[in-house]
Protein backbone atom coordinates (compact mmCIF):
# COMPACT_ATOMS: atom_id res chain seq x y z
CA UNK A 1 0.00 0.00 0.00
CA UNK A 2 1.19 3.38 -0.86
CA UNK A 3 -0.70 5.29 1.77
CA UNK A 4 1.42 5.64 5.00
CA UNK A 5 -1.14 5.96 7.55
CA UNK A 6 -0.63 7.44 11.53
CA UNK A 7 -0.35 3.98 12.96
CA UNK A 8 -2.56 4.89 16.16
CA UNK A 9 -6.29 4.83 16.87
CA UNK A 10 -7.42 8.25 18.71
CA UNK A 11 -9.23 7.43 22.35
CA UNK A 12 -8.74 11.02 23.49
CA UNK A 13 -9.18 13.89 22.11
CA UNK A 14 -8.94 17.27 23.22
CA UNK A 15 -10.57 19.93 21.23
CA UNK A 16 -9.41 22.66 19.04
CA UNK A 17 -11.24 26.25 19.62
CA UNK A 18 -12.31 27.10 16.02
CA UNK A 19 -11.71 31.09 16.04
CA UNK A 20 -12.66 33.80 12.54
CA UNK A 21 -10.22 35.39 11.51
CA UNK A 22 -11.55 38.67 12.47
CA UNK A 23 -11.29 37.58 15.92
CA UNK A 24 -7.54 36.35 15.33
CA UNK A 25 -6.65 40.20 13.71
CA UNK A 26 -7.69 41.35 17.45
CA UNK A 27 -6.27 38.71 19.16
CA UNK A 28 -2.35 38.82 17.41
CA UNK A 29 -3.06 43.18 18.00
CA UNK A 30 -3.71 42.63 21.42
CA UNK A 31 -0.75 39.98 21.78
CA UNK A 32 1.68 42.96 20.11
CA UNK A 33 2.36 40.88 17.26
CA UNK A 34 4.08 38.32 19.22
CA UNK A 35 3.15 34.64 19.36
CA UNK A 36 4.37 33.66 22.60
CA UNK A 37 1.99 36.01 23.84
CA UNK A 38 -1.14 34.21 22.63
CA UNK A 39 -2.98 32.36 24.86
CA UNK A 40 -2.88 28.52 23.45
CA UNK A 41 -6.92 28.32 23.38
CA UNK A 42 -6.78 30.63 20.50
CA UNK A 43 -4.19 28.66 18.36
CA UNK A 44 -6.38 26.27 16.01
CA UNK A 45 -2.82 24.45 15.03
CA UNK A 46 0.26 24.67 17.14
CA UNK A 47 3.83 24.41 15.23
CA UNK A 48 5.24 26.41 17.80
CA UNK A 49 7.67 23.54 19.34
CA UNK A 50 7.84 19.57 19.47
CA UNK A 51 9.33 19.64 22.21
CA UNK A 52 6.78 18.61 25.12
CA UNK A 53 3.71 18.73 23.35
CA UNK A 54 3.82 15.02 22.37
CA UNK A 55 0.54 12.93 22.69
CA UNK A 56 1.29 10.00 24.95
CA UNK A 57 0.18 6.31 24.25
CA UNK A 58 -2.55 4.63 26.64
CA UNK A 59 0.51 2.68 27.43
CA UNK A 60 2.51 5.52 29.00
CA UNK A 61 -0.75 6.97 31.16
CA UNK A 62 -1.07 3.15 32.34
CA UNK A 63 2.40 3.71 33.60
CA UNK A 64 2.00 6.98 35.40
CA UNK A 65 0.07 4.66 37.57
CA UNK A 66 2.67 2.22 38.37
CA UNK A 67 4.69 5.37 39.32
CA UNK A 68 6.44 5.57 42.70
CA UNK A 69 7.08 8.52 44.53
CA UNK A 70 9.88 7.51 47.27
CA UNK A 71 12.30 10.20 47.44
CA UNK A 72 15.48 7.66 47.30
CA UNK A 73 15.47 4.32 45.47
CA UNK A 74 12.38 4.44 43.81
CA UNK A 75 11.29 1.26 41.49
CA UNK A 76 10.59 3.56 38.80
CA UNK A 77 13.80 4.92 38.78
CA UNK A 78 15.33 1.65 37.83
CA UNK A 79 12.58 1.10 35.47
CA UNK A 80 13.92 4.38 33.71
CA UNK A 81 17.44 3.26 34.23
CA UNK A 82 17.06 0.62 32.35
CA UNK A 83 14.82 1.38 29.63
CA UNK A 84 17.77 4.16 29.14
CA UNK A 85 20.49 1.46 28.80
CA UNK A 86 18.59 -0.58 27.14
CA UNK A 87 19.33 1.87 24.10
CA UNK A 88 22.00 3.96 25.08
CA UNK A 89 24.34 1.43 27.42
CA UNK A 90 26.07 4.22 29.72
CA UNK A 91 27.17 3.68 33.18
CA UNK A 92 25.64 6.61 34.67
CA UNK A 93 22.38 7.85 33.85
CA UNK A 94 21.28 11.30 35.84
CA UNK A 95 17.45 12.14 35.47
CA UNK A 96 16.74 16.34 35.41
CA UNK A 97 13.32 17.83 34.79
CA UNK A 98 14.30 18.60 31.15
CA UNK A 99 17.61 18.76 28.48
CA UNK A 100 18.80 22.29 29.68
CA UNK A 101 19.40 21.09 33.16
CA UNK A 102 21.32 18.23 32.23
CA UNK A 103 23.83 20.36 29.85
CA UNK A 104 23.64 22.89 32.67
CA UNK A 105 25.23 20.27 35.11
CA UNK A 106 27.07 18.85 32.48
CA UNK A 107 29.00 22.61 31.64
CA UNK A 108 29.28 23.69 34.95
CA UNK A 109 31.09 20.68 35.54
CA UNK A 110 33.80 20.99 32.32
CA UNK A 111 33.41 24.39 31.16
CA UNK A 112 34.92 27.97 32.19
CA UNK A 113 36.21 30.93 30.93
CA UNK A 114 39.28 29.07 28.90
CA UNK A 115 37.36 25.95 27.34
CA UNK A 116 36.52 25.49 23.59
CA UNK A 117 32.99 23.57 23.09
CA UNK A 118 33.19 22.35 19.35
CA UNK A 119 29.10 21.04 18.05
CA UNK A 120 28.04 20.13 14.77
CA UNK A 121 25.52 23.27 15.93
CA UNK A 122 24.57 24.06 19.27
CA UNK A 123 21.29 24.57 20.22
CA UNK A 124 20.61 27.67 21.92
CA UNK A 125 20.02 26.74 25.39
CA UNK A 126 23.48 24.75 24.67
CA UNK A 127 25.02 27.47 23.60
CA UNK A 128 23.64 29.47 26.64
CA UNK A 129 24.53 27.08 29.09
CA UNK A 130 28.05 26.78 27.55
CA UNK A 131 29.06 30.79 27.29
CA UNK A 132 27.01 31.21 30.93
CA UNK A 133 30.74 29.65 31.81
CA UNK A 134 32.74 32.09 29.95
CA UNK A 135 33.45 29.33 27.69
CA UNK A 136 33.52 29.38 23.93
CA UNK A 137 30.84 27.24 21.75
CA UNK A 138 31.94 26.52 18.37
CA UNK A 139 29.50 25.82 15.77
CA UNK A 140 31.40 23.40 13.12
CA UNK A 141 28.50 22.26 10.95
CA UNK A 142 29.84 20.83 7.06
CA UNK A 143 29.38 23.63 4.56
CA UNK A 144 26.02 22.25 2.52
CA UNK A 145 24.45 22.57 6.27
CA UNK A 146 24.50 26.23 5.94
CA UNK A 147 23.17 26.21 2.49
CA UNK A 148 19.21 25.75 2.25
CA UNK A 149 19.26 24.75 -0.80
CA UNK A 150 21.96 21.94 -1.09
CA UNK A 151 20.14 18.22 -0.94
CA UNK A 152 23.18 16.61 1.04
CA UNK A 153 22.10 13.24 2.50
CA UNK A 154 23.75 14.41 6.02
CA UNK A 155 23.27 18.08 6.26
CA UNK A 156 23.37 17.80 10.28
CA UNK A 157 27.43 16.28 9.78
CA UNK A 158 30.82 17.77 11.84
CA UNK A 159 33.09 19.33 9.36
CA UNK A 160 35.65 16.85 10.49
CA UNK A 161 38.84 19.26 8.81
CA UNK A 162 37.86 21.96 11.10
CA UNK A 163 37.27 19.52 13.80
CA UNK A 164 40.43 18.03 13.11
CA UNK A 165 42.25 21.86 13.31
CA UNK A 166 40.34 23.21 16.60
CA UNK A 167 41.56 19.82 18.40
CA UNK A 168 45.35 20.18 16.69
CA UNK A 169 45.73 23.76 17.94
CA UNK A 170 43.74 23.83 21.58
CA UNK A 171 43.01 20.01 22.42
CA UNK A 172 43.97 20.62 25.76
CA UNK A 173 41.31 23.42 26.13
CA UNK A 174 38.70 21.25 24.83
CA UNK A 175 36.96 19.68 27.47
CA UNK A 176 34.28 17.57 25.61
CA UNK A 177 32.86 17.76 21.86
CA UNK A 178 29.32 17.78 20.94
CA UNK A 179 27.29 16.48 18.44
CA UNK A 180 23.48 17.51 18.15
CA UNK A 181 21.08 14.86 16.35
CA UNK A 182 19.31 15.55 14.20
CA UNK A 183 21.06 18.92 14.31
CA UNK A 184 17.75 21.43 15.03
CA UNK A 185 19.07 24.50 14.65
CA UNK A 186 20.29 23.53 10.87
CA UNK A 187 17.09 22.12 9.64
CA UNK A 188 16.31 18.81 11.90
CA UNK A 189 19.12 17.34 9.59
CA UNK A 190 20.66 14.42 10.50
CA UNK A 191 24.47 13.10 11.17
CA UNK A 192 25.79 9.41 9.84
CA UNK A 193 27.59 7.13 11.57
CA UNK A 194 30.58 7.85 9.32
CA UNK A 195 30.78 11.18 10.77
CA UNK A 196 29.89 10.14 14.65
CA UNK A 197 32.90 7.85 14.14
CA UNK A 198 35.20 10.03 12.34
CA UNK A 199 34.80 12.57 15.51
CA UNK A 200 35.36 10.01 17.89
CA UNK A 201 38.51 9.17 16.20
CA UNK A 202 39.76 12.23 16.17
CA UNK A 203 38.78 12.92 19.87
CA UNK A 204 40.26 9.92 21.00
CA UNK A 205 43.68 11.10 19.26
CA UNK A 206 43.49 13.72 21.76
CA UNK A 207 42.00 11.96 24.46
CA UNK A 208 38.57 14.12 24.47
CA UNK A 209 35.51 12.83 25.19
CA UNK A 210 32.48 12.92 22.69
CA UNK A 211 29.07 13.41 23.74
CA UNK A 212 25.90 13.63 21.94
CA UNK A 213 22.96 16.25 22.16
CA UNK A 214 20.53 13.14 21.55
CA UNK A 215 16.89 15.25 22.00
CA UNK A 216 16.07 13.38 18.59
CA UNK A 217 18.49 10.57 18.28
CA UNK A 218 15.55 7.96 16.96
CA UNK A 219 14.88 10.26 13.73
CA UNK A 220 18.39 11.03 13.33
CA UNK A 221 18.65 6.92 13.68
CA UNK A 222 15.98 6.17 10.91
CA UNK A 223 17.18 8.67 8.32
CA UNK A 224 20.96 6.62 8.64
CA UNK A 225 18.00 3.81 8.28
CA UNK A 226 17.15 5.26 4.77
CA UNK A 227 20.21 6.89 3.73
CA UNK A 228 23.58 5.91 4.49
CA UNK A 229 25.38 2.87 2.62
CA UNK A 230 25.04 -0.43 4.84
CA UNK A 231 22.46 0.60 7.19
CA UNK A 232 19.56 -0.14 5.13
CA UNK A 233 18.46 -4.01 6.34
CA UNK A 234 19.41 -2.85 10.19
CA UNK A 235 16.81 -2.41 12.74
CA UNK A 236 16.54 1.42 14.09
CA UNK A 237 16.99 0.00 17.57
CA UNK A 238 20.30 -1.77 16.66
CA UNK A 239 21.64 1.85 14.61
CA UNK A 240 20.62 3.82 17.99
CA UNK A 241 22.60 1.21 20.24
CA UNK A 242 25.50 1.84 17.08
CA UNK A 243 24.82 5.48 17.41
CA UNK A 244 25.16 5.80 20.97
CA UNK A 245 28.14 2.91 21.56
CA UNK A 246 30.83 5.23 19.64
CA UNK A 247 30.02 8.25 22.26
CA UNK A 248 31.23 9.11 25.77
CA UNK A 249 28.14 10.11 27.04
CA UNK A 250 24.84 12.37 26.09
CA UNK A 251 22.24 15.15 27.08
CA UNK A 252 19.00 14.20 26.88
CA UNK A 253 15.80 16.54 26.17
CA UNK A 254 13.00 13.46 26.72
CA UNK A 255 10.26 15.81 25.67
CA UNK A 256 11.23 15.13 22.07
CA UNK A 257 11.95 11.33 21.50
CA UNK A 258 11.21 10.43 24.76
CA UNK A 259 7.61 11.40 23.98
CA UNK A 260 6.79 12.45 27.43
CA UNK A 261 5.39 16.07 28.23
CA UNK A 262 8.67 16.56 30.63
CA UNK A 263 12.07 15.41 31.37
CA UNK A 264 15.72 14.70 30.39
CA UNK A 265 18.77 13.34 31.61
CA UNK A 266 22.52 13.52 31.41
CA UNK A 267 24.10 10.22 30.84
CA UNK A 268 28.02 8.93 30.92
CA UNK A 269 30.60 6.74 31.41
CA UNK A 270 33.06 9.13 33.44
CA UNK A 271 33.05 7.88 37.01
CA UNK A 272 34.35 11.23 38.56
CA UNK A 273 32.10 13.60 36.46
CA UNK A 274 28.95 11.67 37.02
CA UNK A 275 29.80 11.63 40.62
CA UNK A 276 30.05 15.55 41.12
CA UNK A 277 27.31 15.47 38.44
CA UNK A 278 25.09 13.52 40.88
CA UNK A 279 26.14 16.66 43.66
CA UNK A 280 24.91 19.15 41.61
CA UNK A 281 21.73 17.55 40.92
CA UNK A 282 21.29 17.57 44.19
CA UNK A 283 22.00 21.04 44.69
CA UNK A 284 18.88 21.90 42.15
CA UNK A 285 17.12 18.87 40.83
CA UNK A 286 16.73 16.98 43.76
CA UNK A 287 17.90 13.22 44.57
CA UNK A 288 19.76 11.74 41.75
CA UNK A 289 16.76 9.01 41.65
CA UNK A 290 14.35 11.09 40.73
CA UNK A 291 16.42 14.67 39.72
CA UNK A 292 13.14 17.02 39.60
CA UNK A 293 11.08 14.65 38.35
CA UNK A 294 7.90 12.58 39.65
CA UNK A 295 8.46 8.87 39.67
CA UNK A 296 5.26 8.50 37.23
CA UNK A 297 7.59 11.10 34.42
CA UNK A 298 10.41 8.62 34.89
CA UNK A 299 7.23 5.47 33.92
CA UNK A 300 6.01 7.15 31.12
CA UNK A 301 9.78 7.37 29.62
CA UNK A 302 10.54 4.27 29.93
CA UNK A 303 7.83 3.26 28.45
CA UNK A 304 8.22 6.33 25.90
CA UNK A 305 11.30 5.17 24.84
CA UNK A 306 10.43 1.58 23.57
CA UNK A 307 7.96 3.19 21.50
CA UNK A 308 9.90 6.00 19.83
CA UNK A 309 11.94 3.41 18.25
CA UNK A 310 9.20 1.48 16.75
CA UNK A 311 9.79 1.49 12.79
CA UNK A 312 6.21 1.82 11.96
CA UNK A 313 5.59 4.99 14.17
CA UNK A 314 8.92 6.63 12.54
CA UNK A 315 8.10 5.55 9.02
CA UNK A 316 4.47 8.07 9.57
CA UNK A 317 6.68 10.30 11.57
CA UNK A 318 9.08 11.02 8.55
CA UNK A 319 6.18 10.91 6.30
CA UNK A 320 4.03 13.80 7.87
CA UNK A 321 6.67 16.17 8.04
CA UNK A 322 7.69 15.58 4.14
CA UNK A 323 4.26 15.45 3.07
CA UNK A 324 4.12 19.37 4.44
CA UNK A 325 7.78 20.04 3.06
CA UNK A 326 6.52 18.53 -0.35
CA UNK A 327 3.50 20.32 -0.73
CA UNK A 328 4.91 23.69 0.24
CA UNK A 329 8.22 23.33 -2.26
CA UNK A 330 5.43 22.25 -5.03
CA UNK A 331 3.26 25.43 -4.42
CA UNK A 332 7.04 27.24 -4.81
CA UNK A 333 7.40 28.34 -1.41
CA UNK A 334 11.47 28.09 -0.73
CA UNK A 335 12.27 25.79 2.60
CA UNK A 336 15.45 23.88 3.86
CA UNK A 337 15.95 21.00 1.89
CA UNK A 338 15.98 18.40 2.54
CA UNK A 339 12.94 18.40 4.81
CA UNK A 340 14.26 17.48 8.12
CA UNK A 341 12.85 15.56 10.88
CA UNK A 342 10.83 17.02 13.42
CA UNK A 343 10.09 20.49 11.34
CA UNK A 344 9.88 22.26 8.09
CA UNK A 345 12.04 25.32 7.88
CA UNK A 346 10.41 28.01 5.62
CA UNK A 347 13.07 30.63 4.01
CA UNK A 348 11.03 33.78 4.55
CA UNK A 349 13.84 35.86 2.87
CA UNK A 350 13.36 34.27 -0.15
CA UNK A 351 9.83 34.27 -0.14
CA UNK A 352 9.07 37.70 0.98
CA UNK A 353 12.15 39.28 -0.70
CA UNK A 354 10.45 42.68 -0.45
CA UNK A 355 10.77 42.79 3.05
CA UNK A 356 14.09 43.95 4.52
CA UNK A 357 16.22 41.48 7.00
CA UNK A 358 15.72 43.84 9.74
CA UNK A 359 12.25 44.15 9.32
CA UNK A 360 11.85 40.82 10.39
CA UNK A 361 10.31 38.83 7.04
CA UNK A 362 9.91 35.77 9.69
CA UNK A 363 7.91 37.31 11.65
CA UNK A 364 5.60 38.39 8.96
CA UNK A 365 4.73 35.50 8.22
CA UNK A 366 4.14 33.83 11.28
CA UNK A 367 1.45 36.94 11.88
CA UNK A 368 0.55 36.25 8.57
CA UNK A 369 -0.19 32.40 9.11
CA UNK A 370 -1.72 33.06 12.80
CA UNK A 371 -4.32 35.96 11.10
CA UNK A 372 -5.44 33.81 7.92
CA UNK A 373 -5.23 30.13 9.54
CA UNK A 374 -5.10 30.42 13.36
CA UNK A 375 -1.17 28.70 12.98
CA UNK A 376 1.48 29.09 14.96
CA UNK A 377 5.15 28.67 14.29
CA UNK A 378 8.03 30.07 15.14
CA UNK A 379 10.67 32.78 13.58
CA UNK A 380 13.98 31.94 13.65
CA UNK A 381 16.06 34.94 12.50
CA UNK A 382 16.76 38.50 13.39
CA UNK A 383 14.25 38.35 16.04
CA UNK A 384 15.79 35.72 17.12
CA UNK A 385 19.27 36.24 16.82
CA UNK A 386 19.46 39.92 15.41
CA UNK A 387 20.47 41.80 18.59
CA UNK A 388 24.02 42.32 19.21
CA UNK A 389 25.39 42.15 22.92
CA UNK A 390 26.48 45.92 22.26
CA UNK A 391 22.49 46.94 21.48
CA UNK A 392 23.30 47.20 18.16
CA UNK A 393 21.00 44.77 15.54
CA UNK A 394 22.60 42.88 12.51
CA UNK A 395 20.96 40.77 10.03
CA UNK A 396 20.62 36.97 11.33
CA UNK A 397 22.40 34.43 8.50
CA UNK A 398 18.73 33.02 7.51
CA UNK A 399 15.31 34.14 7.82
CA UNK A 400 13.32 31.34 8.37
CA UNK A 401 9.91 30.51 10.22
CA UNK A 402 9.84 26.81 11.72
CA UNK A 403 6.62 24.68 11.48
CA UNK A 404 7.64 22.05 14.19
CA UNK A 405 5.71 18.91 14.41
CA UNK A 406 4.36 17.42 17.86
CA UNK A 407 4.77 13.98 17.96
CA UNK A 408 1.41 12.13 17.10
CA UNK A 409 -0.92 15.08 17.59
CA UNK A 410 -2.09 15.94 14.56
CA UNK A 411 -4.16 14.15 11.63
CA UNK A 412 -3.29 14.54 7.56
CA UNK A 413 -5.96 16.76 7.43
CA UNK A 414 -5.00 19.31 9.65
CA UNK A 415 -1.20 19.11 7.80
CA UNK A 416 -3.93 19.70 4.66
CA UNK A 417 -5.19 22.78 6.44
CA UNK A 418 -1.95 23.85 7.28
CA UNK A 419 -1.02 23.62 3.22
CA UNK A 420 -4.34 25.23 2.27
CA UNK A 421 -3.41 28.22 4.76
CA UNK A 422 -0.28 28.70 3.73
CA UNK A 423 -1.65 28.62 -0.37
CA UNK A 424 -3.53 31.65 1.10
CA UNK A 425 -0.88 33.22 2.38
CA UNK A 426 1.44 32.56 -0.86
CA UNK A 427 -0.90 34.07 -3.11
CA UNK A 428 -0.77 37.85 -0.95
CA UNK A 429 2.84 37.46 -0.41
CA UNK A 430 3.45 40.68 -2.36
CA UNK A 431 1.08 42.55 0.38
CA UNK A 432 2.59 41.40 3.01
CA UNK A 433 4.76 44.40 5.42
CA UNK A 434 7.41 43.94 7.40
CA UNK A 435 7.61 44.74 11.38
CA UNK A 436 9.40 46.87 13.90
CA UNK A 437 9.95 46.32 17.48
CA UNK A 438 8.53 49.03 19.81
CA UNK A 439 9.83 47.38 23.26
CA UNK A 440 12.44 44.28 23.94
CA UNK A 441 14.48 43.03 26.73
CA UNK A 442 17.96 42.96 26.09
CA UNK A 443 18.43 39.27 26.35
CA UNK A 444 16.27 36.18 24.27
CA UNK A 445 14.34 39.16 23.23
CA UNK A 446 11.74 36.85 20.87
CA UNK A 447 9.53 35.45 23.83
CA UNK A 448 8.36 39.08 25.10
CA UNK A 449 9.40 41.73 22.30
CA UNK A 450 6.53 43.86 21.56
CA UNK A 451 5.79 44.73 17.67
CA UNK A 452 4.06 47.07 14.78
CA UNK A 453 3.56 46.70 11.60
CA UNK A 454 5.38 49.25 9.09
CA UNK A 455 2.33 49.83 6.91
CA UNK A 456 -1.13 50.04 7.90
CA UNK A 457 -2.31 46.92 7.60
CA UNK A 458 -4.42 45.49 4.18
CA UNK A 459 -8.10 44.42 4.86
CA UNK A 460 -7.82 41.32 3.97
CA UNK A 461 -10.63 38.51 2.47
CA UNK A 462 -12.60 36.87 5.14
CA UNK A 463 -12.09 32.82 5.21
CA UNK A 464 -13.26 29.90 6.60
CA UNK A 465 -12.88 29.17 9.74
N1 LIG B 1 18.98 20.43 22.49
C1 LIG B 1 18.21 20.52 21.39
C2 LIG B 1 18.76 20.06 20.07
C3 LIG B 1 16.91 21.03 21.49
O1 LIG B 1 16.16 21.10 20.39
C4 LIG B 1 16.42 21.44 22.77
C5 LIG B 1 15.08 22.00 22.90
C6 LIG B 1 17.25 21.31 23.88
C7 LIG B 1 18.53 20.80 23.71
C8 LIG B 1 16.83 21.73 25.25
O2 LIG B 1 15.92 20.84 25.79
O3 LIG B 1 13.84 22.20 26.09
O4 LIG B 1 14.18 20.05 27.32
O5 LIG B 1 15.48 22.04 27.94
N2 LIG B 1 14.40 22.41 21.90
C9 LIG B 1 13.06 22.94 21.93
C10 LIG B 1 12.66 23.39 20.54
C11 LIG B 1 12.79 23.96 22.98
O6 LIG B 1 11.58 23.99 20.41
O7 LIG B 1 13.40 23.12 19.58
P1 LIG B 1 14.79 21.32 26.84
Amino acid sequence: MDTIIEPFRIKSVEPIQLTSRAERERLIQDAHYNLFNLHADDVIIDLLTDSGTSAMSAAQWAGLMQGNESYAGSPSYFRFEEAVKDLMPFEHVIPTHQGRAAERILMGLVAGPEAKIPSNTHFDTTRANIEATGAEALDLVIEAGRDPDRKHPFKGNMDLDRLAALLEEHADRVPLVMLTVTNNTGGGQPVSIANIRGAKALCDEHDVPLFLDACRFAENAYFIKEREDGYGSQSVESIVREMFSHVDGMTMSAKKDALVNIGGWLALNDDAWAREARNQLILTEGFPTYGGLAGRDLEAIAVGLQEIVDEDYLEYRMASTRYLGEALTEMGVPIVQPVGGHAVYVDAKRLLPHIDPLDYPGQALAVALYTTGGIRGVEIGSVMFGRQPDGSEEPADQELLRLAIPRRVYTQSHVDYVIECFENVYERRDELCGYEITEEPPQLRHFTAQFRPKEPEVVHRETET
